[in-house]
């Protein structure tokens, strides 16, 4: 019998706070060489959507992700990300959970958004904004709340906007232009158009770049991307996805101006430069991410009564 954790059973397991800290720890084991992550495969299925199966093996457990991304699909009344995450023990390849995936996905993108922003924004930022309300823009604006940050949130759909700030507590912007105004920003939108125009951004802003994540999706400028300070989750994975793999073919962004998060974290490679530095991180969203979030919810399965589903 294996426990399965509901959406909501991943919630109560693991808090904002309790992700922010495993995905930095998974970011540490990652840079150090500990945690290993084959690249992730996507399974396209355009126009309506795509497929990735995102594998990753540390702390002794192995884990697969099938998750989607069907970005027309709120428009049916589905959501954008769906799928099940599974998580063995790697001495033995026995499963030991299974876990709702889109819940685990917000956890985790919530978290790194966070990370990156608290890790490469200036000391003394005071507002976050996030541009884009949905399922994991809400999940970003919720962490952010968590560690204390105060925040505002934007969307081209106002309504969605005024009531996930309402969920939150947070405040809503009046313009795009004025949540880009702010000193940390996080964008969480479906990467079908730039929301980060060239000349956008002010010396000493951060913006963590989190919607697009998959292959044709942009947030930023190319230009806007090769004015910046760029950092990465993990470089192999952004150079041939989402935001970095345009500025990339064009030649506009190398290996050399891209540092990884983790490396940043780990103290191999420097952070933000200094008060005027404009920083920005782009991710793609990694396994590892996904598996750090599935072992703090197996730390607390005792204490929840799961459905138990027989393997
Ligand atoms: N980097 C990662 O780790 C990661 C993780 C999960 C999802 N994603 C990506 O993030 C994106 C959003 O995912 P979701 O599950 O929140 O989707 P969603 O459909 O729930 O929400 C998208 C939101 O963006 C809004 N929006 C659309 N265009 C906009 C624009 N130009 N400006 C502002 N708001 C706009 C929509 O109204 C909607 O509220 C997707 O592209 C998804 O693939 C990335």
């Amino acid at each position: 019998m294996v426990p399965f954790f509901r959406a909501a059973d991943v919630e109560a397991a693991v808090s904002p706070e309790r992700a922010v800290e495993a995905v930095r720890e998974a970011f540490l084991a990652y840079a150090r060489g500990e945690w290993s992550m084959p690249p992730k495969v996507y399974v396209p299925a355009y126009p309506a959507g795509d497929f990735r199966a995102m594998p990753a093996l540390g702390a002794g457990h192995a884990l697969l992700k099938w998750v989607t991304s069907f970005p027309g699909n709120p428009a049916q009344g589905l959501p954008t990300v769906a799928g099940i995450v599974v998580l063995s023990d790697a001495s033995n390849g026995m499963p030991r959970a299974l876990l709702d995936a889109a819940t685990v996905t917000a956890l985790r993108t919530g978290a790194a958004a966070v990370l990156a922003a608290e890790t490469l924004g200036r000391e003394d930022a005071s507002q976050a904004a996030v541009i884009g309300a949905g399922v994991n823009g809400r999940a970003v604006a919720r962490t952010f709340a968590a560690v204390g940050r105060e925040v505002v949130l934007w969307d081209v759909d106002a309504e969605r906007a005024r009531a996930a700030a309402d969920e939150i507590g947070a405040g809503v912007a009046a313009t795009r232009e004025e949540a880009l105004r702010e000193d940390v920003v996080a964008t969480v939108t479906p990467g079908r158009e730039v929301v980060v125009a060239e000349g956008a951004l002010r010396p000493g802003q951060h913006v963590s770049l989190m919607g697009a994540d998959g292959p044709g999706k942009a947030e930023i400028a190319i230009a806007e991307l090769a004015r910046v300070h760029v950092f990465c989750d993990d470089w192999r994975q952004a150079s041939h996805n989402g935001d970095l793999v345009h500025a990339v073919e064009a030649g506009a962004v190398g290996q050399d101006d891209a540092t990884e998060l983790g490396a940043v974290l780990a103290g191999s490679a420097p952070g933000r430069h200094d008060d005027e530095d404009i920083t920005v991180f782009d991710s793609t969203g990694l396994a590892i991410q996904d598996l750090a979030v599935a072992l703090a919810a197996l730390e607390r399965a005792a204490e929840l009564d799961l459905p138990q589903v027989p393997l």
